[in-house]
């Protein structure tokens, strides 16, 4: 009964915009986009229902979406998203990087928070409904790209405490520069010792609004010491660190060795899965294991961590100047960035936009 499309064709109808923006209106968006102020003409919709699966899946023109104000969404928190970007490659054609793993996640996510899980294919055909119509919205500039974010919630107009028989997936659409204002410069981070993220036995591994909600204090706090992420430790031991409201977080040691936590608490992300695929076929060695904040602490005040980075999708790969706590700072805010930071994460974005070889085969091509 789930998954009735199966037996469907994939058949989108598609709505045309027709008060799309004009092309000096475009173009203006285009020149500064900044990151998730603006939106493309077009969005994805796809109705679920557990009597009729997956269904009406459509591309309608951009705009506010109806809800009862009863809908389970807006009460208990029924909610998944994820995030992507879609990069122009120099000769004009569309691509996107391990799409299938974002769709594998937003699975996952769904599992744990009792939602419907959308077969890759829906997910994948999603994606290219909607760059066929808003593929001007690609930006061509260095280092910019269409950041995708497919979403789904709970749309039951219903308060009693179950998971919801009517739930909508959608793909929204912003073209964008980079995450961090300051581009590649090294970042401040502020360690939250007050709260923490997820709990064990939570939805920490889950791309789900809650998550991001309970950081969202901690991330004040971190602007209020003129930082830019949290960074969360575990929630039983309060000793090891987990990842930064929004990116994971690598260490780099003097021998080469990358170090990043190993934790069922925390978004496993596809960014630092590659870059760590990348490092490890030059040779570095890898480790996924618990690390304490004293190990990060320690080691960069005795020179045994060399640098620190973090990476996801919205950050492709910032490097990490300083770590602040509440009586600490280890790093220097002014520190150049790493080396191999600076490689990997040109070795990335190389890959990313068509610029070498991709050994792995993770770009998929989206306008064709
Ligand atoms: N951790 C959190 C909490 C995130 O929000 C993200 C971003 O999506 C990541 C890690 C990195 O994941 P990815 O590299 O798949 O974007
Ligand atoms: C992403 O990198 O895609 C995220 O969802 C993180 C958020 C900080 C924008």
């Amino acid at each position: 009964m789930k998954n009735l499309l199966a037996q469907k064709t994939l058949q989108f109808f598609v709505k045309e915009n027709q008060a799309a923006r004009s092309a000096a209106e475009h173009a203006d968006i285009i020149a500064e986009p900044g990151f998730g102020k603006h939106f493309t003409d077009h969005m994805v919709d796809i109705c679920w229902s557990e009597m009729g699966g997956w269904h009406r899946p459509r591309v309608q023109p951009y705009g506010p979406i109806e809800l009862d104000p009863a809908a389970a969404v807006l009460h208990y928190g029924q909610e998944i998203f994820e995030g992507l970007k879609a990069y122009r490659h120099a000769d004009g054609s569309i691509w996107s990087f391990r799409p299938e793993a974002n769709a594998a996640r937003m699975q996952r996510s769904a599992a744990r928070m009792a939602l419907p899980e959308l077969p890759t294919e829906y997910f994948i055909e999603a994606l290219k409904q909607l760059i066929a119509v808003d593929s001007r919205w690609v930006p061509s500039a260095k280092e910019m790209s269409l950041y995708l974010r497919p979403f789904m919630f709970a749309k039951e107009a219903f308060l009693g405490v179950r998971a919801a028989k009517k739930v909508n997936f959608y793909v929204i659409a912003s073209p964008a520069g980079p995450y961090f204002a300051g581009g590649v410069t090294p970042i401040s981070i502020w360690l939250s010792t007050n709260y923490a993220r997820a709990g064990k036995g939570g939805t920490g591994a889950a791309k789900t609004g809650g998550n991001y909600a309970s950081g969202l204090i901690a991330q004040q706090e971190a602007y209020e010491h003129g930082c830019a992420q949290v960074l969360f430790l575990d929630s039983v031991e309060g000793k090891y660190i987990e990842e930064l409201g929004g990116m994971n977080v690598v260490l780099v040691k003097k021998d080469g060795t990358l170090v990043t936590p190993e934790s069922d608490s925390i978004l496993a992300g596809i960014t630092r899965d590659s870059i760590l695929q990348l490092a490890e076929d030059r040779g570095h060695k890898v480790e996924r294991r618990k690390v304490s904040i004293e190990e990060w602490r320690d080691g960069v005040a005795s020179g045994e961590i060399t640098e620190v980075f973090a990476c996801g999708t919205a950050a492709v790969v910032t490097p990490i100047g300083r770590l602040v706590g509440v009586d600490f700072e280890a790093g220097d805010a002014d520190a150049a960035a790493g080396p191999l930071t600076l490689s990997l994460r040109e070795e990335l974005t190389d890959i990313q936009y068509g610029r070498r070889a991709d050994p792995h085969g993770w770009m998929m091509r989206l306008d064709a």
